[in-house]
């Protein structure tokens, strides 16, 4: 039985899938803006970069209700990201950013409680990848 929370991104997810080549753009300038720190780490092409980023997020909400291939595979994204530099600290601001690009994309369709959900699923999600990947850092909330 999917969650309330799985069910709000799922939708929501849906009304991005056709403006999918704004998602990236959009995410990476408010990123950038609202976490100067994280602009050095992309060296690469940021637009091949935003295209990766929105099949992820597609795999992570078609996946939502089947953690047992879900976390497994994020668990690894995120020991992977150790090494692109990605501090523990830098998921929070990737998350507000998310959150934000939904909100400008989608307008009135985005309510408050869908921004609830959003940050509930991926508080949860990054809390198990940062777990994986700072095994040496006690979890505190960030
Ligand atoms: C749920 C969260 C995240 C998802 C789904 C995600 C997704 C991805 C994907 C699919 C790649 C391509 C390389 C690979 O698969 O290993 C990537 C690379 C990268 N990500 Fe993330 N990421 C997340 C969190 C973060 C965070 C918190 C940061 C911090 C700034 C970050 C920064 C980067 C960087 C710097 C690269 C390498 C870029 C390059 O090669 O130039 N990511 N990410």
């Amino acid at each position: 039985m999917p969650t309330d929370a799985s069910l709000r991104v799922q939708n929501t997810w849906a009304l991005v899938a056709p403006i999918s080549d704004q998602v990236g753009d959009l995410f990476y300038a408010n990123l950038f803006r609202m976490d100067p720190t994280t602009k050095p780490l992309f060296a690469g092409n940021i637009d091949l970069q935003g295209r990766k980023l929105v099949q992820t997020l597609g795999f992570i909400v078609d996946h939502l209700e089947d953690p047992d291939r879900l976390l497994p595979a994020a668990q690894e994204l995120a020991v992977r990201h150790v090494s692109y530099g990605v501090t523990r600290t830098q998921y929070a601001s990737v998350g507000a950013a998310l959150v934000k690009s939904l909100r400008q994309l989608l307008g009135t369709a985005f309510s408050p409680e869908d921004e609830a959900a959003w940050a509930e699923v991926y508080g949860g999600l990054s809390a198990a990848m940062i777990a994986a990947a700072y095994p040496d850092t006690s979890y505190t909330k960030v």
